[in-house]
């Protein structure tokens, strides 16, 4: 007998911008303003892009194919814990999610992630450093650099096409939402130069994947915003910030992009970082049979593009978003040491990384003691 999918989807409606007509200045600051509401009470929005094309996603989903099913001896040569999972691959069993138990307790059984609190993701991940990176840094690991074996030297040109697609969209989305939000327009998009941007496709052998089975758990993204492209075996659910959840099927043509902890600190709460989680839905396990079919592995790729500060930033509630309760709740501090920390939460970085989260920045130091006495 048919074992039940208790898990019942939402369909939200996702607004999609047109990042041409942004571009060439065609959209009203109303547009812009919508935009950003939407995006802000949904925690998602859907980007089209005229760069987004499919012969760049095929390349890389056909480059990353290579990747994560590579023999195990191959994958050595590219293990990352050197780096604190930076660079290269994070095995199954490594990443563990926050307990997110008491969120997802406010909501109906239903729309309730199948995520079982405490177990370590069973996905594999491959993370490739992108764009410009800081030489001097107090923050060495959060800011590594690709460095690849000879072996995989031709995987550069696919995944930095991609990646770059992926990354001028996020600068584009973060420029309207400055303007959306009152902010000037480069607010968020300048602070976005020299970040650590990392392509981290994670790869799963669906041949083994039963329904319901969690591959990555329930968590947030702790970047700016991740961008998604499609994957080619529908697994990641996404939860709204008013709990509804819904399959993440992103159209021909466009991106899907989350907001993550790290904008919803800068935006004082205005933005939330969005849950979701990877599993082996009804839709996903369709998807592998038809690839089986086809003849072909069914090892599902994500495509995802985590866009961050830069480490030397500090991130408070930004503007207007600035006030005691904000400060309070958002307290100042080093993009570099906020990532650090939250790479430590989910067990990539050494749990003496967790120190960081007390380091205030120096001139932020009088006023923060005086707000805490207050
Ligand atoms: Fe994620």
């Amino acid at each position: 007998m048919e074992t039940p999918f208790p898990l019942r989807y939402t369909r939200p409606e996702i607004p999609v911008v047109d990042l041409d007509r942004f571009r060439a200045g065609q959209m009203t600051e109303r547009e812009l303003v919508e935009v950003t509401g939407a995006f802000a009470r949904l925690g998602v929005i859907c980007l089209r892009d005229a760069r987004v094309t499919s012969r760049i996603q095929e390349n890389f989903r056909r480059t990353m194919i290579g990747i994560h099913g590579a023999s195990p001896q191959e994958q050595a040569a590219l293990d990352g814990k050197d780096v604190g999972y930076q660079f290269g691959m994070t095995p199954p069993g490594t990443e563990l999610p926050l307990d997110h138990s008491a969120w997802v307790a406010t909501l109906p059984s239903e729309h309730r992630p199948l995520t079982v609190a405490g177990r370590p993701d069973l996905k594999a991940r491959f993370m490739w450093a992108l764009g410009v990176r800081p030489t001097n840094t107090p923050w060495p690991n959060v800011n590594t650099r690709a460095k690849i074996p000879e072996r995989f030297a031709h995987i550069a040109g696919p995944l930095n096409t991609w990646g770059g697609c992926m990354l001028a969209a996020a600068y584009d989305i973060m420029q309207i939402i400055s303007i959306g939000m009152g902010l000037k327009r480069c607010t968020l998009s300048r602070m976005l130069e020299g970040g650590p941007h990392i392509l981290g496709p994670t790869g799963s052998n669906f041949a083994t994947v039963q329904l319901g089975q969690v591959l990555a758990g329930l968590h947030y993204d702790f970047n700016a915003i991740t961008v998604h492209g499609q994957t080619n075996i529908r697994a990641l659910v996404c939860w709204t910030l008013d709990g509804q959840p819904f399959l993440v099927e992103v159209p021909d043509g466009c991106l899907l992009a989350q907001a993550g902890k790290s904008l919803e600190w800068v935006t004082g709460g205005r933005f939330f970082a969005g849950k979701h989680e990877v599993l082996g839905t009804p839709e996903a396990l369709a998807d592998a049979a038809a690839i089986v079919a086809r003849g072909e592995r069914p090892i599902r790729v994500s495509s995802n593009l985590f866009v961050h500060f830069a480490t030397r930033w500090v991130m408070r509630p930004l503007g207007h978003f600035a006030t005691a309760q904000t400060l309070l709740q958002y307290p100042p501090i080093y993009a570099g040491d906020f990532e650090s920390v939250e790479l430590a939460r989910i067990k990539l970085f050494p749990s003496s990384e967790l120190a960081r989260g007390d380091r205030v920045p120096p001139q932020y130091r009088a006023r923060m003691a005086r707000l805490r006495v207050a």
